[in-house]
């Protein structure tokens, strides 16, 4: 028996006669040769069916062959430095176990298709180099983080799907019939790792979230995965630093292990690789000043006015004025969620920090101090017009032993788009959920 061999491994067998089992990727004929490329979910790799080397049933087999049929395929392993992977297969013999029909294709051929072509057969898209690409960084980026805080004392404590109240605002709950009970799908776990942080000190949670966004955006999803740390006595500046951490071990691990991926996807790693802490830390007013400048400018459209909430050109242009993610703190308080701490010298303000990608791609980390006074988190929820028996126990949180503390949400979604430079994030997540879209 020969031994099986995934293709990303096949440098290992090199001058070897191995196995791999996978499916046609594409098939080039010319005569008496055959290239067939096979891919296995690790790799593709090239085959060469000479007419005159192989049984001529195996010649017969792979001949005409048609795209995406699953096959196992024996073949000797040769070095070829003009292969894009650095090998090739001298192919003995191919048992296809199941052949694609000739007159129903594999619908998505090499050609160029649409987006909506594309996402509508999305269960079959993501077979494609560039897409399996895309998801092994994406996994990496999963990876990383967990790593991060596993590594460095966190408890990863998760929050429960289904809760009886909003998080981040009221606008964007997916209602659920919960038995006679009205419930809702999480918008962040937030809430509940602050009971957890003040259980264990650093903790951090990681799962789906829930927003009915009705903004069809290229950065909004309906559901997408948060990683949220929730410090103990954590102050501003501490998540910042936190943050800026984080971001830098994502990015150079990607670099370091995905590089072959991000070149498949065809992503310019020049600006990954200047992305090292420290990171610029601007206030909102001084974030403010350059988006009237801006507008003066007439680099931007609209004039800014001190007060709003950064849309999605103002954190475009801000995010392209630095080679490294910019971390914009101290927003007003009213744009920001209810229980962000306000900040001592100037409560018009909230203790809290967006963190903005370059290169245009806007808003990944999304944090702040909360609110330690019981009093003044009582007096927001019932200003914010919240349910205030569904915060019983969170208001219990500032009643047995209340600190500061503070964490952040980080959308992974948004981090693979930009660490991809995909243009969107829908093919960041195996599955995409948007305004129009719950299929396949
Ligand atoms: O800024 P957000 O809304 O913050 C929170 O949910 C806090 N409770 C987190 C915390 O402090 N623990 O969301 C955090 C991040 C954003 O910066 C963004 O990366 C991502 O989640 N995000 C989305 N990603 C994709 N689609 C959407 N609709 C998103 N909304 C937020
Ligand atoms: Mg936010």
């Amino acid at each position: 028996m020969n031994p099986l061999s995934t293709i990303a491994e096949i440098s290992k067998h090199e001058g070897e006669t191995v196995t791999i089992r996978g499916w046609l990727y594409n098939l080039r004929e010319s005569g008496k040769l055959l290239f067939p490329i096979f891919r296995d979910g690790s790799g593709t790799i090239q085959g060469v069916v000479p007419k005159n080397a192989v049984a001529p049933e195996v010649f017969e087999a792979v001949k005409g062959l048609t795209q995406e049929s699953s096959v196992i395929v024996e073949g000797k392993v040769r070095a070829d430095k003009r292969a894009p992977s650095g090998y090739e297969l001298d192919v003995a013999n191919v048992q296809v176990l199941q052949r694609v029909p000739d007159n129903d294709p594999f619908p998505i051929s090499l050609k160029e298709h649409g987006v909506d072509f594309l996402m509508e057969h999305r269960h079959l898209w993501v077979r494609t180099p560039r897409q399996a690409a895309i998801l092994r960084v994406r996994a990496e980026i999963i990876r990383a983080v967990r790593n991060f805080f596993d590594d460095r004392g966190f408890t990863l404590t998760d929050p429960p799907i289904l809760t009886p109240a909003a998080c981040e605002g009221t606008s964007t709950l997916f209602p659920v019939d919960y038995f006679d009970e009205q419930a809702y799908l999480t918008q962040s776990g937030q809430l509940y790792i602050e009971a957890t942080a003040l259980a264990l000190g650093k903790v951090y949670s990681f799962g789906p979230t829930f927003r009915a966004e009705k903004s069809k955006t290229r950065r909004h999803l309906t559901e997408f995965w948060m990683v949220e740390p929730e410090v103990a006595y954590a102050e501003l500046d501490d998540l910042m630093d936190l943050a800026e951490a984080l971001i830098s071990s994502v990015v150079q691990r990607c670099l370091g292990n995905r590089r072959a991926d991000l070149e498949t996807i065809g992503r310019d790693v020049s600006h990954l690789e200047k992305i090292a802490a420290p990171f610029p830390r601007i206030t909102y007013d001084e974030a403010v000043g350059r988006l009237q400048e801006g507008h003066a400018r007439g680099a931007l459209e609209n004039k800014f006015e001190w007060g709003g909430d950064l849309g999605s050109p103002d954190e475009t242009y801000l995010s392209a004025q630095f080679d490294k993610p910019v971390m914009v703190h101290r927003y007003p308080a009213k744009v920001k969620a209810f229980y962000m701490e306000p900040d001592p010298q100037r409560p018009d303000l909230a203790l809290c920090v967006d963190v903005l990608a370059p290169e245009g791609y806007g808003e990944i980390v999304g944090g702040s101090q909360r609110m330690a006074s019981y009093d003044l988190l009582l007096q927001r929820i019932r200003e914010h017009n919240l349910p205030e028996e569904a915060f019983k126990w969170y208001l219990d949180l500032r009643k047995y032993g209340s600190v500061p503390h503070g964490g952040f949400g980080m959308g992974v979604e948004r981090v693979v788009a930009w660490v991809c430079g995909l243009e969107h994030v829908r093919e960041t997540i195996p599955f995409a959920r948007t305004l129009h879209r719950l299929y396949p």
